[in-house]
């Protein structure tokens, strides 16, 4: 894509979040792995390219390194982290090992307003290192500095070369996105016209040409993601896409059937409803580690998948709406393996279909706003996100048609009333967990001797990170006294006052 900045990645759970800051200034961004060959990276014609932060210390061994032709494509660069470090060491300046680090918020002082901190109000930044680049190399201005970190941005504007120490993408750095906005508009020279309907297009060529003449089938769920998925590939190869519902039994009140009635119906794609309820059912029994759960959900769905392939000829491909949060967790190159999301890790090393992810640099609330691009309607476009692997990863212990039943119904009535409340759409997602406990209670002067329902509700821009939502007393009275006398096998609500990180969404 003419115009656009590469993200080189040496191994950040930040390069995406770069990628997407860049994005959100209507500049085309996308992620480029660190040892891509510079020819691949000239194709693309980046205006500029931003060397991401990474896990490793520039010295320890196998640490990635910065090819240093990409130093010598005459684009603007701009090194974050350890790309600055990288950057450093690579044109002859000196990075050190400090000692201390800096974490977190962290005073800085400008020294120079020549460039990029041509006015900008910047006396607080955000930190996360160890060494720090000791020297600036030859022909680089220091621009500002911290407490430990002598060069916390350098600049060298004949080569069009900068570098900061602290970390511009995440919000704590107050005005780190104006940073960004002087890299792309004025070292980079872009022009903000990147939308949508750019990747929309870009992703319907590249279906078209991986494609050809054969056949798609695409996983659907009812979620957002699989049906901006699906219309995207709808658009690139028509009627050659069908679209397969296969039901396991592990979804919400009545999802299965709004499925079919929405899909099918409103975008006219040929729909194939597979019943499996039994299969996962048998499946499933007696497993309680949640990876296995989530291994064999996994594999059972794509083995399905694989057989409504088989009716459907030359279908060869498998479209998933899996996004760049699925991928990270489930453990990039080099960033930590949290759990296997269903339609990544999850995958069997066999599987014979080949994969069009289109979504898969996305996060969720560009999806969103793809969505509304496609004409999605709105009620699909908001829809709280919800797992491949149902309601299968919100049971603790072992799945039983039981258990299903009376986590359903607790689900329903906690979804009516936050609708009713009115807070569907600004909580990212509210839910009921099922724990593998019972506890003693009292209705109606008997004993009880029955499950708890927790009640997880939080809010995230793109669930990387999340925040327990501060629901209001009255509406968790409601909730708990309507989940208690309308459920069967429920004695008793709690609820889960739990961060992302150190808890994830979902409990499995
Ligand atoms: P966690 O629990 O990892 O979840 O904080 C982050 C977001 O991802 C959703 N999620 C999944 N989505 N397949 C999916 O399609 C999965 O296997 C899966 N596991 C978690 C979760 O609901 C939350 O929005």
């Amino acid at each position: 894509m003419p115009g656009g900045v590469l993200v080189v990645d040496f191994g950040a759970q930040y390069s995406q979040l770069i990628a997407r800051r860049i994005r959100e200034c209507r500049v085309f961004s996308a992620v480029v792995p660190h040892d891509a060959p510079p020819e691949e990276i000239l194709a693309l014609h980046p205006s500029g390219l931003v060397l991401s932060g990474g896990p490793a210390s520039v010295y320890a061994p196998g640490a990635p390194a910065l090819d240093p032709r990409l130093l010598e494509l005459g684009i603007p660069v701009l090194g974050i982290c350890y790309g600055q470090q990288a950057m450093t060491l690579a044109l002859g300046g000196e990075v050190a090992r400090t000692g201390a680090g800096e974490y977190g918020k962290t005073p800085i002082t400008v020294r120079s307003r020549e460039g990029m901190f041509h006015a900008l109000p910047a006396e607080q930044c955000w930190m996360s290192h160890r060494d720090a680049v000791s020297r600036a190399p030859e022909g680089f201005t220091v621009t500002a500095e911290t407490a430990s970190s002598p060069v916390a941005a350098m600049e060298n504007p004949q080569r069009r070369m900068y570098g900061v120490q602290f970390h511009p993408e995440v919000v704590h750095t107050p005005f780190g996105n104006d940073l960004l906005k002087w890299f792309l508009f004025e070292a980079c020279d872009c022009s903000p016209t990147w939308t949508a309907t750019h990747l929309i297009e870009e992703q319907v060529e590249r279906i078209r040409a991986q494609v050809g003449d054969a056949r798609a089938i695409c996983g659907l769920s009812g979620g957002v993601d699989s049906a901006v998925a699906a219309l995207i590939v709808h658009r690139a190869i028509g009627d050659r896409l069908t679209c397969v519902f296969v039901d396991h039994g592990l979804m919400r009140h009545n999802e299965g059937e709004q499925v079919e009635a929405a899909f099918g119906k409103h975008f006219g794609v040929p729909l194939v409803h597979v019943r499996a309820q039994e299969h996962f059912e048998a499946a499933l029994a007696g497993i309680t580690e949640p990876e296995e759960k989530r291994k064999t959900i996994g594999r059972e769905f794509i083995r399905i998948f694989e057989r409504e392939a088989d009716k459907l000829k030359d279908a060869r491909f498998l479209v998933q709406g899996t996004l760049y949060s699925d991928v990270i967790e489930s453990g990039s190159r080099d960033a930590a393996k949290i759990k296997s999301h269903h339609n990544v890790g999850g995958l069997p090393e066999d599987m014979v279909v080949e994969l069009i992810e289109p979504l898969r640099q996305l996060f969720k609330d560009e999806v969103r706003v793809v969505g509304e691009e496609l004409g999605l309607p709105e009620n699909m476009v908001w829809r709280q996100p919800f797992p491949g692997p149902g309601l299968a990863i919100r049971i603790i212990g072992e799945v039983t048609r039981e258990r299903l039943d009376i986590l359903r119904q607790a689900d329903f009535v906690l979804q009516e009333e936050i609708r009713r409340a009115g807070l569907y759409r600004e909580l990212w997602q509210s839910f009921a967990v099922l724990p593998a406990i019972k506890s003693v209670g009292v209705q109606g002067d008997e004993r009880t001797y029955a499950y708890p329902i927790i009640i997880r509700a939080v809010t995230s821009d793109d669930a990387m990170t999340a925040d327990w939502a501060r629901i209001p007393y009255d509406i968790l009275e409601r909730i708990s006294n309507r989940i208690i006398n309308e459920v069967d096998g429920v004695n008793r609500v709690a609820l889960d006052l739990t961060s992302k990180p150190p808890g994830t969404i979902e409990w499995e």
